[in-house]
């Protein structure tokens, strides 16, 4: 199978994926702490950094949607049911087999079915769960001109519901995604391809299963892959 090198990972899709990568961890083991579960940096300490940490996940989210519509981006999200089974019995039988990848990956269209499901499952529902929840939380009292001031929301129990909730299915999807990462080309081009963006990627047209074609996924500009941008 002929490979080339391509550039698929762009300079600030890599950084804001590492940035969200250390924040959720951090968030989860402060939260856990807040939750009870863990003994790391003491309550009131885990409270202030989970709460610092929680701003800067909001700022990052409001830097990344600007990304994802500016560049268009967004289109590589789209959800799809085509080769959806397949990738999906390619994880539970094919990979233990020695089955070739059911999708190619190629600058337009870089996630597989299922972690375009996945992955926009992410940012139009856990995500937003967990900044609305966590916001309702910081906002349920607070102190406003020396008075306190109260968000109208009756009890947290929902609040509490719902924020915890998000976090064991972020911190399951953290598990799953540590070992997918290991199932690609090799054990460890997934990882070094978000490190610096290039990748090796199979050229074999004959073999393209691609799930969407140029035009219904990304615009013309990214279609020069040898012409690397830098956002
Ligand atoms: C930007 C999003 C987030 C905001 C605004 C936020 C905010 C908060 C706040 C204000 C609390 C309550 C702290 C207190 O009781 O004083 C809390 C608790 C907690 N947070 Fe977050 N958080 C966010 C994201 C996350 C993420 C990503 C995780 C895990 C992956 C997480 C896990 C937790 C857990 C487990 C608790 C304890 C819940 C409980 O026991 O009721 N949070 N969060």
């Amino acid at each position: 199978m002929a490979t080339e090198k391509v550039y698929i990972y762009k300079a600030y899709e890599r950084f804001w994926h590492w940035t969200q990568a250390f924040l959720v961890l951090f968030l989860a083991l402060t939260g856990f702490e807040i939750h009870g579960s863990l003994n790391l940096f003491g309550f009131e300490t885990a409270v202030t950094l989970h709460n610092n940490a929680a701003w800067a996940f909001i700022i990052l989210t409001i830097f990344t949607i600007f990304w994802h519509f500016t560049t268009g981006e967004w289109r590589q999200y789209l959800p799809t049911t085509k080769n959806l089974k397949a990738q999906a019995e390619y994880y539970i039988f094919g990979i233990f087999r020695n089955a070739p990848h059911p999708t190619r990956k190629t600058t337009l269209s870089k996630l597989n079915p299922l972690q375009r499901l996945v992955y926009l499952s992410l940012k139009i529902l856990i995500f937003p769960v967990m900044i609305i929840s966590g916001l309702a939380y910081m906002y349920f009292r607070y102190v406003k001109d020396g008075e306190v001031v109260s968000l109208g929301i009756r009890s947290l129990e929902r609040v509490a519901l719902a924020h915890t909730l998000g976090a064991f299915i972020l911190v399951a999807f953290v598990i799953v995604h540590l070992y997918l990462i290991t199932t690609g080309h090799t054990i460890s081009s997934n990882l070094k391809a978000m490190l610096t963006g290039w990748e090796e990627l199979e050229t074999d047209e004959t073999e393209t299963h691609d799930i969407n074609t140029a035009k219904d996924t990304l615009g013309q500009k990214h279609n020069h892959p040898e012409k690397p941008e830098t956002l």
